[in-house]
């Protein structure tokens, strides 16, 4: 008996690390285990949205009814969002995508020679800011994981990358972050007002996140 309410939308959401190439062997990534963007594709497919899940290496299987993409560094992610943003109503960006990348991605192996080794790194495109910066009348929502001074630059964040809502989460609170299967969060709108969200299993918070989205989606219907 589950509501149907997203039946008419598509959905793009994000999830997972990215991998950017060092050599044909190594690449730069973090811990991210895409737990929380494969919970927000599995309760949308749920909910009837047609749901594009783009995503980097996980060990998590695509829940059913998602079209699952996989890719590897920031720049495929962000090619293979574009394919789809015009159709999309709804982009919910909770992968952690590395802010940096080698300058170049050699094709040989680096071999091991002297004691020190430096690898030039280059900023990303920050694609959530440039997706605000395109977003129309869409629903762009973006996650913030923060090891200091969380509200103040998440508030920072929303109004910077043109988001209706960021999801904020310390790190270094107990049960929430990476690779738990709980989160606790807060949620910053463009006004700046904070929702404070109690410890909850990332299925649960999905489904929250949803119903936000869905709220603002009517908002604009009636506007
Ligand atoms: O700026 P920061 O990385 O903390 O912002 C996090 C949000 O921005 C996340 O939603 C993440 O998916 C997105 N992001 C992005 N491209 C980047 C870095 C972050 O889309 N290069």
């Amino acid at each position: 008996n589950k509501k149907k309410d997203l039946q008419d939308k598509t959905i793009i959401i994000t999830a997972g690390p990215t991998r950017e190439p060092i050599d044909p062997v190594r690449f730069i990534s973090n811990h991210s285990t895409g737990k929380m963007g494969y919970a927000i594709a599995e309760k949308a497919a749920e909910r009837g949205a047609k749901v594009y899940l783009i995503s980097g290496p996980t060990a998590l299987k695509a829940p059913k009814g998602v079209r699952l993409i996989s890719v590897n560094s920031a720049k495929d992610m962000q090619r293979r969002i574009m394919e789809h943003f015009d159709e999309a109503q709804i982009i919910i960006k909770s992968a952690a995508v590395a802010d940096y990348a080698p300058a170049v991605a050699h094709d040989q192996k680096i071999k091991k020679k002297d004691e020190n080794l430096t690898i030039e790194l280059v900023k990303n495109p920050d694609i959530l800011y440039e997706l605000g910066k395109i977003k129309g009348d869409k629903i762009l929502v973006g996650f913030a994981m923060e090891t200091q001074n969380l509200i103040e630059n998440a508030k920072e964040k929303v109004l910077k990358k043109n988001l209706d809502f960021i999801v904020a989460n310390d790190l270094f609170t107990e049960g929430a972050g990476f690779a738990t299967d709980t989160n606790i969060v807060k949620i910053i709108d463009r006004g700046g007002n904070i929702e404070s969200v109690p410890k909850m299993s990332k299925h649960q918070l999905a489904d929250l996140i949803l119903d936000r989205v869905m709220y603002l989606q009517q908002l604009g219907e009636v506007n």
